[in-house]
């Protein structure tokens, strides 16, 4: 009998908010551990570093940098793995490295870390794969919780490793971690809307191209959709920080091209105002998804109204719509998001 397509995708996606809950409760010591090798740096002069990571895994780094740049005293610069050997200083030590990794095993980041570990550089790594290469080549790691993950595209692993960051970024700047636990919740409420979720995704079966926008700590969630719509759905999709939309890609837009839109907040919604103007000047279907969604009806043919959570925690629901519209685009279009044909799970040279 033939598999039904993407059980495992759907399954993974729903374990989401219980990793999430788990990666919360059962790293904390790991945490700890990774800061105090950062707070050790800071005390010897390092504060400046690097987060390298590939596809799902590079959108990870995005939103660990913008957290470590906004809310500590170190300065990060996200790098994707397979650049950072031409990209990383030749002229001094003085940084340390996050490696993100689900599979701790991808060539690009194992080759990054062995890069920097001869130059004699810290590396600390963010894995979901408990004694895998990148674990036994750092100095500290953080195993995330999520379980092992077999569909292709990932989904609760990218969960956990948003949680993982706001652990790290709250333990260096002493802030609480209970958006965490209200950020999960928040999570299953998408979960739960699954039903219209689907009957949007029938609306744009037909849609080749797509764009994602996305305002502060969404910008790196506006990436992620766009990666889950290609590889899952075999959409054409490019993801945005929302002003940003303007300085060009806006040319693209017509009746026919979906944009999703993702905000933290009302007030990152109002900051990408002047976009939602112009998708509607050219009549571009447009899809808000954020707390207060509601309250820009005007612009949007559909709203999708996530929980409001402090902060930048709401990276995690946000990112649960995006992987369930992925999801059920995929499957409505007859694909197998578990198995793209031109994908593997882990990308080894
Ligand atoms: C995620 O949906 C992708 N399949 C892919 O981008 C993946 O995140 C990337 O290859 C990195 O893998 P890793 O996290 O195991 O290093």
């Amino acid at each position: 009998m033939e598999k039904e397509k993407g059980v495992f995708m759907r399954k993974e996606l729903s374990e989401g908010p219980q990793a999430v809950l788990k990666t919360l409760h059962e790293t904390r010591e790991e945490v700890k551990a990774a800061a105090d090798l950062l707070r050790s740096l800071a005390g010897a002069g390092v504060e400046r570093g690097f987060v390298i990571g590939s596809g799902t895994s590079f959108h990870a780094s995005l939103y660990l940098q913008y957290l470590l740049n906004r809310l500590t005293d170190f300065h990060a610069t996200a790098v994707p793995a397979s650049e950072f050997a031409e990209w990383g200083p030749t002229r001094h030590t003085k940084y340390f490295i996050i490696g993100y990794s689900q599979s701790g095993e991808s060539s690009d980041i194992v080759e990054a870390f062995k890069v920097a570990k001869a130059a004699g550089v810290k590396t600390i790594a963010i894995t979901n794969t408990p004694g895998s290469t990148l674990t036994r080549i750092s100095d500290a790691y953080i195993v995330t919780r999520a379980g092992e993950e077999k569909a292709v595209a990932a989904t609760k692993t990218f969960d956990v490793q948003l949680t993982a960051a706001l652990m790290l970024a709250y333990e260096l700047s002493g802030k609480q971690l209970g958006e965490l636990e209200r950020a999960a919740e928040a999570a299953e409420n998408v979960l739960r809307v699954d039903s219209e979720i689907r009957s949007l995704a029938e609306r744009y079966i037909k849609a080749e191209h797509a764009f994602s926008l996305g305002k502060d700590s969404a910008y790196p969630i506006a990436l992620e959709a766009a990666l889950k719509l290609k590889e899952a759905a075999m959409v054409h999709a490019e993801g945005f920080a929302a002003r940003e939309f303007l300085h060009g890609p806006v040319q693209l837009v017509d009746e026919t091209t979906p944009i999703l839109a993702f905000a933290p907040s009302v007030e990152a919604f109002k900051g990408s105002l002047k976009a939602f103007e112009k998708i509607a000047q050219y009549k571009a279907p447009l899809i808000l998804v954020g707390p207060g969604a509601s309250q820009f009806a005007g612009y949007a043919t559909f709203r999708v109204e996530i929980t409001r959570v402090e902060g930048s925690a709401s990276a995690i629901p946000l990112v649960k719509f995006a992987q369930l519209f992925a999801y059920h685009l995929s499957v409505l279009k007859g694909l197998d998001p578990d198995k793209p044909t031109k994908l593997t799970k882990v990308v080894k040279y």
